[in-house]
């Protein structure tokens, strides 16, 4: 999609090649700010609240002063969505610091660089491929909750799990399982759904929420509580969620078969309730 239609930079939409940042700007130099990824489905924003949610609390986190208001994005991206044809997309937003010399504190009456473009969104809803992980240690530093552009971490161990012949890392802190390199974990041991408490060692994921809500509401038991990775080992059924993935089952954890190496019913039973919430929303039935 993108080529074809338009991003939105600093106030404008134009073509991807027109847009263009200054060297100097502190995302490139410093990675110095933080982003935001929206599913689309029908032409709506997908828990656009949620999402400017977490970037309010991003931006927060790192002193940038949020410069639009929530409607002023919803309108920014619905128009973002139009040029890009409506349907299904992938909305990548980000902010940083803007340009200034370089210098590590920061720059005085500097706008922020503020960027978005759609990407196809591609997730086969029907039959997701299930995900080989392997453990790895979470590297990453003391702030994880804000979503910043800085993903050196995620980035080496990602492409450790795709050299070791899977696609996603599972990171452990101190014995403690945190999240995957670009999703969150839910793990089902004898029929109750676990993910680990948000706080700052993880990203508080919207897909994350939104499965813990339809837990809740289909009476499938949930809770929220630290997992070791024992806890992995012994797990019927261990998932990786996030807005671009969906709800993706695991089936080989370290090279071993999570249970009998296939998607769990659990699994199943969720995966119909997420695609009958996106299908509702789509229909404008669901906010
Ligand atoms: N990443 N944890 C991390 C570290 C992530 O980067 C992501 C999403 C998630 C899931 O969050 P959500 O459900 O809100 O998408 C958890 C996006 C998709 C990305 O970086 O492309």
């Amino acid at each position: 999609m993108s080529g074809q239609g338009d991003v939105y930079l600093n106030g404008e939409f134009m073509p991807l090649a027109e847009a263009k940042v200054s060297v100097l700007d502190r995302g490139f130099i410093f990675g110095d700010g933080i982003y935001e990824v929206i599913p689309v489905y029908g032409g709506r924003l997908f828990r656009l609240a949620h999402h400017l949610q977490r970037l309010d609390q991003s931006l927060q986190a790192i002193h940038l002063a949020n410069p639009l208001s929530h409607p002023q994005w919803q309108t920014l991206l619905e128009e973002l969505v139009r040029r890009n044809g409506g349907g299904d997309q992938s909305l990548y937003l980000q902010l940083t610091r803007g340009v200034s010399a370089r210098d590590h504190r920061f720059p005085l009456n500097t706008p922020p660089t503020l960027f978005a473009m759609s990407t196809p969104l591609a997730v086969s809803a029907e039959a997701p491929a299930p995900s080989h992980a392997i453990t790895v240690e979470d590297i990453r530093w003391q702030l994880c909750h804000i979503k910043s552009i800085a993903l050196l971490p995620n980035i080496l161990l990602r492409q450790q799990a795709l050299e070791a012949g899977a696609d996603e890392a599972i990171m452990v802190r101190d014995g403690a399982v945190t999240e995957g390199t670009a999703s969150n974990i839910f793990v089902v041991r004898d029929g109750l759904v676990t993910t680990p408490p948000t706080g700052q060692l993880l990203l508080p994921g919207i897909t994350r929420d939104l499965v813990v809500e339809l837990c809740q509401r289909h009476q499938i038991p949930c809770q929220e509580q630290r997992l070791d990775e024992e806890a992995l080992r012994q797990a019927d059924e261990i998932w990786l969620t996030s807005s671009t993935r969906e709800i993706v089952p695991v089936v080989e954890l370290n090279r071993q078969p999570v249970a009998n190496g296939r998607p769990g019913p659990i699994w199943g039973e969720i995966s119909r309730h997420y695609q009958a919430y996106k299908q509702a929303f789509r229909e404008g039935r669901e906010a």
